[in-house]
Formats: C-alpha cells, structure tokens, sequence
C-alpha cells in the first residue's frame, strides 16, 4: 500500500485530537498536532513558543510563516516516510499552498482530507467541558469522557487541567478565525476531489468507526 497522507480538518472542539489519538494507534503513523507542538514550544520557551504564545492566548492563528516551517520540518524526519496524521494543519489557504508544494517537493501527495462536523454550539458545550492532562494533553470531558478518578489522567496520572485558550470569550474568538479563515479550505479540498465529510455529533466511538470505514475503503482504492 501507497504511504497514507491524512489531513485531520474541524472547528475547535470539533474532536480531532480525540479522533487524532485513536486514529494514531490503528494506523500506527506519527500524529502531527500543531496545537500540541505550539504548547510545548511555549511551555519550553523556544523560539517558536515565544512568537506563537500571544496569538494563541488571544484565540487568533500563529501567523502562517510560524507554523509553516514547523511542519515542513516534521514531514522529512524519517519517521513519516510512511505516512502521517496532520491534525490542525493547514489552516490557512496560504497554509495548504505550502504543504503541497512540499509535498510535491519530497515526491508525495495527500491521500485524503477528513472534515469532522459538529455545530457551533456543540462546540461551546464541549471545550467548556474539555479538561486536559498536564503532562500528555490526553484529553477528556466532564460529561461525555470523564476519567477513571475526578481530576486525575487515566493514561499518566497527572492533573486534569483547563486549557488557557478554552475561556469562553478565547473561545468564540477561535470560531470567528475558523469560519474566517480555515473554512475556506473546505471548498480549497473539495476541488482537489480529497475532501471527505463525518457527522461529528455522534458519539467518539462511532466517530472513530465512520473514520475507520472511510480510511479502508480509501485503502481499497489505492491498493
Ligand atoms: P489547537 O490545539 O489545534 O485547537 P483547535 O483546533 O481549536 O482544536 P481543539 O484542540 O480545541 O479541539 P479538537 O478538535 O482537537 O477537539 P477535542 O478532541 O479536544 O490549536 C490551538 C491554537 O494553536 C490555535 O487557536 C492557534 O492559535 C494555534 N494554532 C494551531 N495550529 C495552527 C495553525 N496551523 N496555524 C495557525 N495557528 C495555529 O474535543 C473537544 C472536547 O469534546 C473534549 O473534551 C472531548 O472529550 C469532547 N469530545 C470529542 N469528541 C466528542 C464527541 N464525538 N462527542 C462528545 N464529546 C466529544
């Protein structure tokens, strides 16, 4: 089979870190999530951290120049030759020009973009609930994914925490920069014939199942 090149699309909240985490294991591909990456250069200090922390406080996009280099370099480590998961990433237009040129430029090409749907008040109701752990960012919710112990993390025990950018004013700042800015990539993919659509309201079980199904009967068709 061909390398399996995943873009992971939605609104804040939608569940592509949930789904991101699951789809990691069955595929057994490196799992690139740019919020994830940003939040541990910020918490490290570096240099990336530094310019990303401030839009990201506000809800607003790290300019595209940031990120863009960021992922550039994670698609030629060697670990992704065989595939990868982009979650968050792109999501600008400018964004998406840049990650094919270089895919053109290492010989590759995306295989399929999945767009998870869910409502904007969906969205309020699941990040107020969102709670992440502080070591690994596994992620849970008060209501639809609570963990074993009250505020601990099954997977490495550590605290349950609420995200910085998860404050509802940072919140509805994020939905206005997604249906700005990152929307139009779902007309970007449908013309590229690589745009595929899940009912994201379903539970995270048959989320995952419909993912499932859509990646092996891509499988199929490239095999
Ligand atoms: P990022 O961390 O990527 O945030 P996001 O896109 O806003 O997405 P979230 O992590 O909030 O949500 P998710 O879709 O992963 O949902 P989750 O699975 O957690 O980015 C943060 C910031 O970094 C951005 O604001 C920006 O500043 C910057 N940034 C990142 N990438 C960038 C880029 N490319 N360019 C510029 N800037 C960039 O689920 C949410 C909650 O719902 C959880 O509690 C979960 O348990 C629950 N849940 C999940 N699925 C279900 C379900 N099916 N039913 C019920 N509950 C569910």
């Amino acid at each position: 089979m061909p390398d399996l090149n995943l873009i992971l699309l939605g609104p804040p909240g939608s569940g592509k870190g949930t789904q991101g985490e699951r789809l990691q294991e069955d595929l057994e591909l490196p799992y690139y999530a740019t919020g994830d990456i940003l939040r541990a250069a910020v918490k490290a200090g570096t240099e990336v951290g530094l310019a990303a922390r401030e839009y990201m406080d506000r809800g607003d996009l790290v300019p595209d120049e940031v990120i863009i280099g960021v992922i550039a370099d994670q698609l030629e480590e060697a670990g992704a030759d065989r595939g990868f998961i982009l979650d968050g990433f792109p999501r600008t237009v400018p964004q998406a020009e840049a990650l094919d040129a270089e895919l053109t430029k290492l010989g590759r090409q995306l295989e399929a973009v999945i767009l998870i749907e869910v409502s904007d008040e969906e969205i309020i109701r699941r990040i107020t609930g969102r709670r992440v752990c502080s070591e690994g960012g596994h992620i849970y919710h008060l209501d639809f994914n609570r963990p074993e112990t009250d505020g601990i993390c099954d997977i490495d025990g550590s605290e349950l925490i609420v995200r910085d950018d998860d404050r509802p004013e940072v919140v509805r700042n994020r939905l206005e920069q997604y249906h700005e800015k990152t929307s139009p990539l779902v007309s970007y993919y449908e013309k590229q014939a690589l745009l595929n659509r899940v009912d994201g309201t379903a539970d995270p079980d048959q989320v995952a199942e419909s993912i499932r199904s859509l990646i092996s009967t891509l499988s199929l068709e490239e095999g």
